[in-house]
């Protein structure tokens, strides 16, 4: 489908599986707006992708006043796709967790969303679209990922229950992506880095870890197919089947 005419707010396509969804919409004649705290992180992106069909913002998701006013700026029916990838996860034990922890993951993974689309609402055009991302420790969950769990079945259930009060006027879907080659573990030293992709594909059906790009194929087909809402698109390797 050709996207010429459409523009996208992508939060958190400065990096991963929000940067790459950015490409796929330009690819497909797209305006994209992208966000991020970082300005160096969306200096870089803009360099990558290199169009003049985008733009970028700096901005953190989690400071309310700062969203409101960021929409508050912008015209009515102006955005055609929300899609939402920014998010801050905490791994641990759960005897161990720091609540300032798994309250900030909340605020960022949960709240960030909640508070992007209800400001967003009145500058969504008709027939638009929202896509979150959780996660697939939703329904399958490791040990020590208690909080993440949690955190990306919420993102599911507000995802679901959105569909339902915002329809017909948008859709509303979620993606939830297994283990996923990105920088949101450009932290880890690369050895254990590698071990554990290794370690997670060892234990998929397909072998592999998934590319950013494979993760966003998918929100461009959520965002984009005008008969689904409600839905969460497992892009796992076979995560949730796998012994
Ligand atoms: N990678 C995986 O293996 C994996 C697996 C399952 C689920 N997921 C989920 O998939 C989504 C995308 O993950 P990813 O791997 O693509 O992440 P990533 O590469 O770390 O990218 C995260 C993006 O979000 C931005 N961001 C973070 N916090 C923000 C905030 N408060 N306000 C605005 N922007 C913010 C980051 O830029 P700044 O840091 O500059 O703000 C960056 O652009 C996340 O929800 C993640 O939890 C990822």
């Amino acid at each position: 489908m050709e996207l010429t005419d459409k523009h996208y707010l992508i939060v958190g396509g400065s990096s991963g599986m929000g940067l790459a969804t950015a490409e796929l919409a330009l690819a497909r004649g797209a305006s994209v707006e992208i966000i991020g705290r970082s300005a160096g992180k969306l200096d870089a992106a803009a360099k990558l992708l290199a169009s003049d069909r985008l733009t970028t913002t700096s901005l953190d998701m989690t400071d309310e006043p700062a969203v409101k006013d960021f929409f508050a700026d912008k015209a009515d029916a102006s955005i055609d796709a929300l899609v939402i990838s920014a998010s801050n996860a905490v791994h641990g034990p759960f005897e161990t967790a720091e609540t300032a922890d798994v309250t900030a993951m909340f605020a960022s993974k949960f709240m960030g969303p909640f508070v992007l689309v209800r400001e967003a609402l009145p500058k969504m055009r008709e027939g638009g679209s929202i896509t979150f991302f959780s996660g697939v420790l939703s329904r399958r969950p490791g040990r020590n990922g208690a909080g993440l769990a949690a955190v990306n079945a919420a993102v599911e259930g507000l995802g679901r229950a959105l569909a339902l009060e915002l329809g017909p006027r948008l859709r509303v879907n979620t993606v939830a992506p297994g283990m996923a080659r990105t920088d949101a573990y450009a932290a880890m030293p690369a050895a254990r880095r590698e071990a554990m992709f290794r370690s997670v594909a060892d234990g998929l059906p397909v072998k592999r870890v998934a590319d950013a790009a494979d993760i966003a194929e998918a929100a461009m087909f959520l965002s984009t197919n005008r008969f689904t809402t409600g839905h969460v698109l497992d892009v796992d390797g076979g995560h949730l089947i796998a012994g």
